[in-house]
């Protein structure tokens, strides 16, 4: 993916990976339109982010994601790069049955968010000359972290969907990169202060450099997923899997 001179579209944004992203990005040359529920923080963000464009977007209700894909589109028709960031991780018991609330919209966001926002845009992004869809999965789709099963299943599942993707797409002009990042220091599952969680601005710069330095890549791994993605192929996912099993983040 060239990383100077797109039009970029990205579900969520207001926060964490999406927002620190976003504001790399833009920085390289690219016009960047985030998204997310709430209104007043994005105008904050627009107020306080030169270059940065927002819209009021809810992934778990189809009509929201129609509504935008026409506006971005009808607004933006040089659009050529679509990130499906928008994301949440809750824990879950599952020997409560009240879990279900929490894994259906999980499930509605983490999964179908994606899936419905990718469906009309992917044949107006294989009519522009070079176009990008990233999809945003995570180290948890190889090994899970079993505190948080649906989020856990959703990832797997995007993992597998880019995959598929990518094989379908690949006599267009749409590149398919599946972002896997590690434990983050953002709000997501409350893991901001988590030692165990990688730093931010560390993850975002590894990120960039590993876009730029690997243009072509199906993934973008920094150093601190790989013992994840590669657990299967490298035989620590018991081990791994045990480990998980005492943790909530
Ligand atoms: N942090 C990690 O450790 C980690 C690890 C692996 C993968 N990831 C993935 O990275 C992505 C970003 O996560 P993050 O860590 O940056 O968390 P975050 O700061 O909580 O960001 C989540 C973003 O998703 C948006 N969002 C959530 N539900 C939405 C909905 N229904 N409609 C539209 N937007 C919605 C939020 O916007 P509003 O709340 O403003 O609507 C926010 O912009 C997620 O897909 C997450 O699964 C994160």
């Amino acid at each position: 993916m060239n990383l100077h001179g797109n039009t970029i579209f990205m579900t969520g944004g207001t926060s964490g990976i999406g927002l620190g992203l976003a504001l790399r990005l833009r920085d390289r040359g690219n016009r960047v339109i985030i998204s997310g529920r709430r209104q007043h923080l994005l105008d904050q963000l627009a107020a306080r982010h030169d270059g940065i464009e927002t819209v009021v977007l809810d992934v778990q209700d189809p009509e929201s994601i129609r509504s935008v894909v026409d506006s971005v589109t009808r607004e933006h028709p040089d659009l050529n790069v679509v990130i499906t960031m928008a994301g949440i991780m809750q824990p879950e018991n599952l020997l409560d049955p009240g879990h279900l609330a929490i894994a259906e919209a999980t499930v509605a966001t983490n999964l179908l968010g994606p899936i419905r926002t990718l469906t009309p845009l992917i044949p107006f992004l294989a009519r522009q000359e070079q176009a990008a869809i990233i999809t945003v999965s995570s180290g948890l789709a190889f090994v899970p972290l079993p505190a948080t099963p649906t989020y856990d299943a959703t990832k797997a599942a995007m993992h597998s969907y880019t995959e598929s993707l990518r094989v379908q797409l690949a006599d267009t002009s749409i590149q398919v990169i599946e972002l896997v990042p590690p434990a983050v220091r953002t709000t997501l599952n409350g893991q901001q202060d988590s030692e165990r969680a990688m730093p931010l601005e560390d993850f975002l710069s590894e990120t960039m450099r590993l876009l730029q330095e690997q243009p072509d890549a199906k993934e973008i791994l920094v150093d601190r997923v790989k013992p994840l993605r590669f657990a299967t192929r490298d035989g620590h996912y018991d081990q791994l899997l045990t480990a998980m099993s005492t943790r909530t983040s």
